[in-house]
């Protein structure tokens, strides 16, 4: 049996269990060239909550009536390609369903990388966070730079390179907890709760020289605000809008676009697939940041098939600690023989 949570229902507003119906289907066969892959761990990602517009983003709508698409990690089961191995973990963009048809082109999980390391900062967030700091905001050491959703999967990797990197970083995340995190293990400078703080008034407070470089994980009101406390030829790598997603992403943008040419600012979006030629580089970088301990991580890893959906739903309370992922099951151990 193939259990399956499909998309069912397109979103009037915030995103909920409801646009999703479980069902229960066969097995899907592997072509020639192709793998059985069986689902370990799924990885969420807010801009999911896009994908399920009925008009195209950088990715294709997920159909109604199809599994919701997410990435995730699938174990090879049956293999019918030299390419994959039974047993072998692959990564990638799989399909909210127990068994999925994966091609040769899968990415092989390196057999050292634990899951949670391979789909955190290791992962698409880390990588992320690498090329969207480095080459869109392109910091200087001494810079001020200001990440928001910095206790998040992708801004608590932008905003500990900031300080890697000899820049004064400041993350702005919501409540005290997440706060703590940054100061206390992310060892940022300093840190501004969104949720409870008066972000205008934290900002003149902890950077009255104004902010060089603004990672931006949330826009809407946000941007508005930090834009007026961008310095003259400030960068803003546009990472995401998340307080935007739930609201059909057609929202009027900062009413303050005039101090774009005031500061000569440069707001820039990037999508991550685009620069995967920077990928060997940020991979080695991340791994030895990661490895010897300058970045530190959370990863909140959820349980069963039945929570698939409202674990997505974690993302857009903030209820998720770090990078949120659900394990649907165990590796095989049997399978990888080891
Ligand atoms: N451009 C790309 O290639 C690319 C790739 C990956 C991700 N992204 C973007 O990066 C951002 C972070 O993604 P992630 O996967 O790392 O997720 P995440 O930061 O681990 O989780 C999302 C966080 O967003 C915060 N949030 C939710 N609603 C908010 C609101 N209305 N206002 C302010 N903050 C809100 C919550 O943190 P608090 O508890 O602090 O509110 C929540 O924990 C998203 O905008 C995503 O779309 C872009």
């Amino acid at each position: 049996m193939n259990r399956q949570w499909i998309y069912a229902v397109r979103p009037d507003g915030p995103a909920s269990v409801d646009n999703f119906e479980y069902r229960e289907t066969t097995i899907p066969e592997p072509g020639d060239g192709q793998a059985l892959g069986r689902l370990c761990y799924l990885s969420f990602e807010p801009a999911m909550r896009t994908w399920m517009e009925d008009f195209i983003t950088y990715m294709p709508p997920v159909p109604l009536g199809t599994p919701m698409l997410g990435p995730g990690v699938s174990q090879v089961v049956v293999s019918n390609t030299p390419a994959l191995n039974e047993g072998d973990l692959v990564s990638g963009m799989m399909s909210w369903q127990d068994y999925q048809v994966v091609g040769e082109q899968a990415r092989l999980v390196p057999p050292d990388t634990p899951i949670p390391v391979m789909l955190g900062p290791m992962g698409g967030t880390g990588l992320t966070a690498y090329i969207g700091l480095l080459d869109i905001g392109r910091p200087q050491p001494g810079d001020t730079v200001l990440t928001s959703g910095a206790a998040g999967a992708t801004g608590s990797v932008a905003a500990q390179i900031a300080r890697i990197k000899g820049c004064r970083s400041v993350g702005i995340a919501g409540g005290g907890d997440k706060c703590r995190w940054l100061l206390e293990e992310a060892r940022l400078d300093a840190a501004i709760d969104y949720k409870n703080e008066n972000v205008a008034g934290r900002l003149a407070e902890l950077c009255p020289d104004g902010v060089d470089v603004y990672f931006d994980n949330v826009g809407g009101d946000l941007l508005e605000t930090i834009m007026g406390h961008m310095n003259q030829g400030g960068r803003l790598a546009v990472c995401g809008a998340i307080s935007t997603y739930n609201q059909g992403l057609r929202r009027p943008g900062p009413a303050n676009m005039f101090e774009i040419i005031e500061k000569r600012l440069t707001l820039q979006g990037f999508v991550m697939f685009d620069h995967m030629d920077r990928v060997p580089e940020a991979t080695r970088d991340l791994g030895q940041w990661v490895a010897g301990g300058e970045i530190a991580f959370r990863t909140d890893i959820q349980q069963g098939f039945d929570n698939i959906p409202a674990t997505f739903l974690r993302l857009f309370s903030g209820a998720n600690q770090g990078k949120q992922l659900l394990k649907v099951r165990d590796v095989d151990q049997t399978l990888t023989g080891q």
